[in-house]
């Protein structure tokens, strides 16, 4: 929680909530090399996830008074809360009690993505549509799927020749986490979106297949990387025997499923035109996390 007495004069306090993640982690070193107060707002007593230096409120999201304590001064909020079946209930939770709290603008990671009943999209549907019924400033950020997710997704079964899944020769256009928090920096600073009411769809900058990532891993690690094609089944029994649990199961196939249809395989310009630069792509992703890939 920031001491609201040491807040100075032209310099905003922003809540990240979410900031031990992979976007909110990101953003927040930004943040804290910037002219801005920052307060993180997490259910982790341990400060050692975090950047030193920085405001920590720590948040019970089941309980709306620790929000709301930590909400206390803030001016403008980040959020980007892990996927959960609690992720609606806390989400809602946390905008509730910004808005209550004078917060002005709110910077929301939803997901790209049709209208369906897949996980997380209907979540995001539903916290969306949530946040649309206050009238404060908000920048919703719809990001195509996390270029990250190939860590859990793919490395492990890389290093053992194991990769493969129901993605079929469907191409997905992956975004680069640190493209995701750019975006949100800027939402969060430049004073044209305070206020404004907006939802941007963000993507790397091109779409590839599954085989596209195995064929650049190939030529980075120097021997034969596949991927495997199998039916949804086949996939589910592989997940649920290495100790997958039926909603991440479902989460996963639900991916593929969207990835097979190349669902998420349109280019937007929005990160170059929100951040002056292209996204970063999926090769150079895989060549800074190649030793993830290596045996
Ligand atoms: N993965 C994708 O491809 C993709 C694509 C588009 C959108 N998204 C959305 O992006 C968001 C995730 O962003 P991210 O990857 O940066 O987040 P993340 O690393 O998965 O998690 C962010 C933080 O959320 C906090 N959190 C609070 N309650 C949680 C709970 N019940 N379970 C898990 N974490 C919880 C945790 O911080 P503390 O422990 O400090 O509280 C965690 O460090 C999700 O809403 C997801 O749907 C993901």
């Amino acid at each position: 929680m920031i001491d609201v007495a040491l807040k100075k004069p032209g310099r905003p306090v922003i809540g990240v909530a979410g900031a031990t993640g992979r976007t909110g982690s990101y953003l927040t070193s930004r943040l804290l090399n910037h002219s801005v107060h920052v307060v993180a707002l997490t259910r982790d007593p341990n400060p050692q996830r975090l950047p030193e230096g920085i405001n920590r409120a720590v948040v019970d999201f089941d309980d709306p008074n620790t929000i709301s304590k930590g909400l206390v001064g803030v001016d403008r909020l980040f959020l980007a809360q892990g996927t959960s079946p609690d992720q609606v209930r806390n989400e809602i939770a946390v905008i509730d009690a910004a808005v209550s709290a004078g917060v002005s603008h709110v910077v929301k990671v939803s997901a790209m993505g049709p209208p369906t009943r897949l996980h997380p999209f209907d979540w995001h549907m539903e916290i969306e549509a949530h946040l649309a019924k206050y009238d404060i400033g908000y920048t919703v950020l719809r990001a195509s799927t996390f270029v990250d997710i190939l860590i859990n997704r793919a490395a492990k079964a890389v290093v053992v020749g194991t990769w493969g899944g129901a993605a079929g020769d469907g191409r997905v256009n992956l975004i680069d986490t640190r493209d995701v928090a750019d975006v949100a920096f800027s939402a969060l600073l430049d004073e044209r979106h305070l206020g404004t009411q907006r939802a941007y769809h963000l993507t790397g900058p091109r779409a590839v297949t599954m085989q596209d990532v195995a064929d650049e891993l190939t030529h980075l690690l120097g021997r034969e990387v596949l991927y495997r094609q199998r039916t949804p089944s086949e996939q589910r029994q592989i997940l649920i025997a290495s100790g997958t649990s039926e909603m991440v199961a479902d989460i996963m196939l639900g991916l593929d499923r969207i990835f097979h249809d190349s669902v998420l395989s349109e280019t937007t310009d929005t990160v170059l035109q929100l951040t002056g630069r292209p996204p970063r792509s999926v090769e150079s992703w895989l060549t800074e996390n190649l030793s993830a890939f290596r045996s």
